[in-house]
């Protein structure tokens, strides 16, 4: 199988890891029998200051036409507002339907306390349709926006955790990782006591879905947002999947990054149905880019990531174990991990283990 990969580096170090993702898929082992294209594309502010587009439609047109998954660094957001301007992969979740936002936050196994779980976060709707207003009354401002959500983006996105619940029973089935004591879960968050349509509707639309036969095996539980941040930033080790709405799953996300020491570490992946982008968790880092230090370890667990989503488990699980073992073994660390180690130097180590 061939698979055809956009690069869409960005700004900053976006330009520092993409390359190290296109090197570890170029150093697969042969035995996977899995070959690899890649176009070059263009996003990012770099690219606004070139064209006036921050999201060129040769981009999104390749992306569409030729490509199977793409990989995206990092772009920068002008630090003033800036006329034209927004932001690309924004633009790309909603332009390729990449309604899931999926974000793997894992310890090394020999942490003190491991942790292994993913955030599914809703991509779409929510206060994210950025349907916002201003208005004068007697009292001064008021601002509002419209929260949204919707039966059939809710039914995809618990569809989508249910199953990566599966796939996680599955890959710790094979590999005896996880001991029998961690069992399949999804965790719902919501804060539908208080907002008892919209985050009503997203409960009882994730519960239903869960609740079909397929997913038997993976155990339904649900937490109010609030008291989820507390369990998770207590216990992290409780969880396995969280379902969440767009905004609770954005600050979760980010939240749960910290737990493990370094954004430089998290992946994520923009995904839709037949299409996945890799996307490190950190931006575009401007206080190293160029020094040529950055941790490119979010970008190739990005790589697995997406990989995992095209359906190529076998290769996607093998970064994974060469990136493991690069942290187990402690010694080619980048700075942000305490270490020493050039973005090259964790790299050529990482392809070595693979
Ligand atoms: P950031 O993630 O770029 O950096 C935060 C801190 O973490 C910095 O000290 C940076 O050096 C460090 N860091 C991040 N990634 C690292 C890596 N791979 N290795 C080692 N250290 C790493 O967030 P910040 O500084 O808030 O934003 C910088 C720019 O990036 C802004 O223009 C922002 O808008 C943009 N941004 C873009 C994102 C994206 O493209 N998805 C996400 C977050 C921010
Ligand atoms: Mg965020």
């Amino acid at each position: 199988r061939t698979l055809r990969i956009g690069l869409i580096p960005g700004d900053g170090i976006g330009r520092e890891v993409v390359p190290a993702g296109r090197r570890i898929l170029e150093a697969l082992p042969s035995s996977l029998k899995l070959n690899f294209s890649f176009v070059d594309l263009d996003a990012g502010f770099e690219t606004f200051r070139q064209t006036g587009a921050a999201l060129p439609e040769r981009t999104v047109e390749i992306l569409k036409k030729e490509c199977d998954g793409a990989l995206f660094g990092a772009v920068s957001s002008p630090t003033t507002p800036t006329k034209g301007y927004s932001s690309p992969i924004v633009a790309l979740r909603k332009r390729l339907d990449l309604y899931a936002n999926v974000r793997p936050v894992k310890s090394v196994a020999s942490a003190v306390s491991p942790i292994d779980l993913v955030i599914v976060r809703e991509n779409t709707e929510d206060l994210y349709v950025k349907e916002e207003k201003t208005y004068d009354t007697p009292q001064g401002k008021v601002a509002e926006a419209i929260k949204r959500i919707s039966e059939r983006a809710s039914s995809r996105i618990a569809t989508m955790a249910g199953e990566i619940a599966l796939r996680r029973q599955r890959v710790r089935d094979s590999t005896g990782s996880g001991g029998a004591a961690k069992k399949s879960m999804v965790t719902i968050t919501h804060k539908s006591n208080v907002l008892s349509q919209t985050d009503g509707l997203f409960r009882s639309t994730a519960r239903q879905v869960l609740s079909q036969p397929q997913y038997k095996d993976v155990e339904i539980e649900e937490q109010i947002v609030d008291s989820m941040v507390y369990k998770l930033f207590r216990q992290p080790s409780d969880y396995d999947v969280i379902v969440a709405p767009n905004l609770y799953g954005d600050i979760l996300s980010d939240g749960a990054a910290a737990l493990v020491g370094s954004l430089g570490l998290v992946p994520s992946a923009n995904v839709g149905d037949g299409f996945a982008i890799g996307e490190p968790c950190h931006g575009s880092a401007p206080d190293i880019q160029g020094k040529g230090i950055a941790n490119p370890i979010a970008t190739l667990r990005s790589v697995a990531l997406m990989l995992e989503f095209l359906g190529e488990e076998k290769a996607a699980a093998k970064i994974y174990e060469a990136v493991d073992g690069n942290l187990e073994g402690g010694k080619l660390l980048s700075p942000d991990m305490g270490g020493s180690a050039k973005t090259d130097e964790v790299v050529e180590d990482i392809l070595k283990r693979l």
